[in-house]
């Protein structure tokens, strides 16, 4: 049974001076729920939201929150990103010396665990630790910074992932570069969560026609 599709967007677009009422339009705008990429100048080379900023919004809008916690050593923030209101948290496998471990501790706290992979990482590591997660990204960029290129030759991976988790309560998201011209690629690979940034902000028709112009692209590409 194909898991539903699920348009979220990257906030890391978004204008920062007026992020509670972006996220509001976004969520007028049919999201299923909103990332924040959570950098911190380390494990990649920007700097964005600390959790603080994320509760601040949490009030205003009733979608899910997740974490993408693009960090070094995030087990030091696993619990302020939970208690900010995120219910989905995304660790990057390169990023943590015990990730069955942390993974663990995020569904401890009460929250979704999400694993990362940089376009370097197989598939593999999921298989060791598939019984954790609730999400398994595939990034489809390098992390850092919104507005890079898809890079379609993850797409085995992607289809490599959906196999691991086949028939577990577990999305295949994937992030970077998605946009009209590459969701349906995505999608039929096996993605079921597609993660958009620029993309979303640059649709001239506006955030709903973007919403819902990626959700039928990928509903149909993934059937
Ligand atoms: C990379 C970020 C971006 C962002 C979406 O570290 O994770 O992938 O979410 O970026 P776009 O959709 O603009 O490529």
């Amino acid at each position: 049974m194909p898991r539903p599709i699920s348009i979220v967007p990257s906030v890391l677009p978004a204008d920062f001076s007026r992020l509670g009422d972006e996220c509001m339009n976004l969520e007028k705008a049919g999201v299923d729920r909103i990332q924040f990429d959570v950098m911190d100048g380390v494990f990649v080379p920007n700097l964005t939201f600390g959790p603080d900023v994320i509760a601040s919004v949490r009030p205003h809008v009733e979608v899910p929150f997740e974490a993408h916690l693009m960090v070094v050593e995030p087990d030091r923030l696993l619990e302020r990103y939970v208690e900010a209101g995120c219910g989905i948290v995304i660790v990057h496998a390169e990023a943590c010396t015990h990730l069955h471990r942390t993974l663990a501790r995020i569904g401890d706290l009460g929250a979704t665990p999400g694993l990362a992979l940089n376009p370097h990482t197989p598939a593999e590591v999921v298989s060791q630790v598939c019984d954790l997660v609730g999400l398994v990204l595939v990034m489809t960029v390098n992390p850092g910074f919104g507005g890079q290129e898809y890079i379609a030759t993850m797409e085995p991976k992607i289809a490599e992932v959906a196999a691991i988790v086949d028939g577990r309560d577990c999305d295949v998201e994937v992030d970077g570069g998605i946009g009209p011209a590459t969701v349906a690629g995505a999608a039929a690979a096996g993605a079921n969560v597609l993660v958009s940034g620029s993309a979303l902000y640059r649709d001239p028709e506006g955030l709903d026609h973007a919403v819902a112009d990626l959700r039928a692209r990928a509903e149909s590409a993934s059937h």
